[in-house]
């Protein structure tokens, strides 16, 4: 065995999945300046820590889209076609879906998501709560094409990406993806899709910089993933957390800073590390409505439909294929 498998096979986890992050991880901290991936936050610790940021009192994005979901329920309702398919990108925790499962008319549920075991718990979830949806889960990484299952081939079609997740995305791959999802289904259908928005720096900087330190933990979480997945040796106590808002390109960046001149080993590679070195760990775009108008345009979406909260936080579109 060479040393890379002997520390994967110490991992326990030699898995497609692992050697995806192991190839990951090595270029991308490979790279200058070094990053790592967000998409590799939520392993079931991770998910449990970002749960907890959507409940921090500085972390305003999920309890406003929340809101404007709910306040707008009924406009939403009208524009669905009755028993339309709902195609969420991207499966997490189940309450915002419920709401527009509850207040539209939608026949059957289409959660999308790499990790198949997550998705059949929730599935099993959501079939008691609502008997008469028939729910099709898809274990597909959703930023590339994916078939729809044939069940829903001619049923009307209503995309789902909440969160202000394509905040994630460069603008290139947020056209991408928009385009993707286009594709996938096909002209005519909506698109409910959530996207933060630009605000008072102080407010974006605390909700990336908690009192209680949980996007830290989150952050750092990153690190604890590789040290047991992919037997690294990251000292997590020799990294710290930074959250900037990046105004020239409307996003925030979350970084873990090396506190000190060090080297970190993982399967076989070593790393080192300056002291106030950074690993790129995350960008979250903040758009405004008329940016983000933009995009869908520029990727074949109308925009039907723009909802915020009352203090413009947050935005909802509803796009359609054209
Ligand atoms: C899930 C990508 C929308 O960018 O606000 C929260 C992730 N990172 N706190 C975001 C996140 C730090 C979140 N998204």
């Amino acid at each position: 065995m060479n040393m890379h498998a002997t520390a994967l096979a110490d991992a326990h986890l030699p898995d497609e999945q692992t050697s995806n992050f192991a190839r990951d991880a090595i270029g991308d901290l490979s790279q200058h300046p070094k990053r790592l991936s967000p998409k590799y936050f939520y392993d079931a610790t991770g998910s449990e820590l970002f749960e907890a940021i959507t409940r921090l009192p500085e972390y305003y994005p999920t309890r406003t889209e929340l809101g404007i979901l709910r306040d707008r329920g009924s406009e939403i309702a009208a524009i669905v076609p009755k028993g339309a398919a709902l195609i969420e990108f991207g499966a997490g925790a189940t309450t915002k879906v419920r709401l527009l499962l509850e207040k539209c008319a939608f026949g059957a549920y289409v959660p999308v998501d790499i990790s198949g075991d997550f998705l059949k718990a929730q599935a099993n979830a959501l079939r008691r709560d609502f008997p008469g949806l028939a729910i099709h889960p898809v274990a597909a990484d959703f930023t590339a094409r994916f078939p729809l299952p044939a069940a829903i081939a001619a049923t009307p079609k209503v995309g789902f990406f909440p969160g202000s997740t394509i905040g994630n995305f460069e603008p290139d791959e947020a056209c991408d993806f928009l385009k993707s999802a286009h594709g996938i289904l096909g002209k005519g259908a909506l698109m409910i899709i959530g996207a933060d928005l630009e605000k008072d720096e102080r407010v974006l900087h605390d909700a990336y910089n908690d009192a209680a330190g949980v996007t830290a933990r989150f952050n750092l979480n990153v690190l604890v993933r590789i040290n047991r997945e992919l037997g690294g040796n990251f000292d997590l106590s020799a990294f710290t957390h930074r959250a900037i808002y990046n105004r020239k390109r409307h996003r925030i960046e979350m970084h873990l800073i090396s506190k000190k001149q060090q080297t970190v080993r993982m399967l076989g590679t070593s790393f080192s590390f300056r002291p106030g070195e950074s690993i790129h760990t995350e960008n979250s775009y903040k758009y405004s409505i008329d940016r983000f108008a933009a995009l869908a345009r520029g990727s074949g979406w109308q925009v039907r439909e723009s909802w915020t909260d009352a203090k413009a936080m947050f935005s909802v579109h509803a796009l359609i294929a054209e």
